[in-house]
């Protein structure tokens, strides 16, 4: 029998950091659910939204991409490609019912949560994980998408495939998985949906552990969405789903996992690509 001190044995310790694992996992939960409720204001209509600003001359950081390049040093420090990307990238709310190609949509899963090789050895994810513990799964609703069955599909980091799930019935209105209402869904390709696993994480990092899990989530939606810039796709991260609705046909076990965030992704309307 070991004793560590305080006439606590080892068995003791390692029962009481296994119940509190648990305990920061239901207080995740518990947080989870209350974080749900309130007041959720939507835009009134005919739901604009303000110009963007795409000339600031007034803005003392300011600067062309040219001059934020050469002040690091030159072109080959930074890509001028990604910097561009990053300029670029905006939210767009209505799209044009075309089909995506099945490669972007691989592309952009990869870009969510793929896994990367590095000297033929596949390691660590594209995005950063509190201590490597990746508590995240990735849901794809495919509506249109070249050679992708219609419907709700697994993404599987190790092989960057899907997984069709025939049993998740579509949403006779895409619309009723929203809060979110001023966002044309009937003409999007696919959505994105970002599942978080607190059980996955809070036995590491105690009720952190959650924070942790949105903060991934952030890193995964914006190299979803920096990619879909880079390709021509449009799309909006969106916070405003109906948690039971979505939790419910993914049948997650919300003690343990929770939808925690979404990206709708189409093509251009063909207003917007004329413009
Ligand atoms: C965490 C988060 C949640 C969001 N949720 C929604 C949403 O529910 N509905 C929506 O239309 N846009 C949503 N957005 C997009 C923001 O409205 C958008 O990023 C913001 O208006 C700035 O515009 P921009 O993305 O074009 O720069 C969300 C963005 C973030 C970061």
């Amino acid at each position: 029998m070991s004793f560590i001190g305080g006439g606590l044995e080892m068995s003791d310790v390692a029962i009481k950091i296994k119940s509190l694992g648990a305990y920061y996992s239901q207080t995740a939960a518990a947080f989870h659910r209350v974080s749900g409720f309130g007041r959720f204001p939507e835009p009134e209509p005919p739901y604009t939204f303000p110009e963007v600003q795409t000339d600031d001359a007034s803005g003392a950081l300011s600067q062309s991409l040219d001059s934020i390049v050469s002040d690091v040093g030159g072109a080959s420090v930074v890509s001028p490609l990604l910097l561009e990307v990053i300029d670029a990238r905006l939210s767009e709310r209505s799209f044009g019912s075309i089909a995506l190609p099945e490669a972007y949509i691989g592309s952009l899963l990869w870009a969510a949560y793929g896994k990367r090789t590095k000297g033929g050895e596949v390691c660590n994810r594209v995005v950063p994980s509190a201590g490597a513990t990746y508590p995240l799964s990735v849901y794809l609703l495919a509506l249109f998408v070249e050679g992708v069955s219609c419907g709700f599909h697994r993404y599987q980091p190790d092989s960057n495939s899907l997984v069709f799930l025939p049993q998740i019935i579509i949403p006779s209105r895409v619309n009723d998985w929203f809060r979110t209402t001023h966002i044309d869904y009937t003409k999007a390709a696919a959505i994105v949906f970002i599942v978080g696993n607190w059980q996955g994480i809070c036995p590491k990092y105690g009720a952190r552990g959650y924070r942790y899990l949105l903060l991934e989530a952030g890193h995964m939606a914006q190299n979803v969405c920096l990619l879909a810039t880079a390709l021509g796709v449009s799309h909006v991260p969106v916070g405003g789903f109906v948690d039971d609705a979505v939790n419910t046909a993914f049948d997650l076990d919300t003690e343990k996992e929770g939808t925690v965030y979404s990206v709708v992704l189409g093509q251009l309307s063909q207003q917007r690509a004329q413009k």
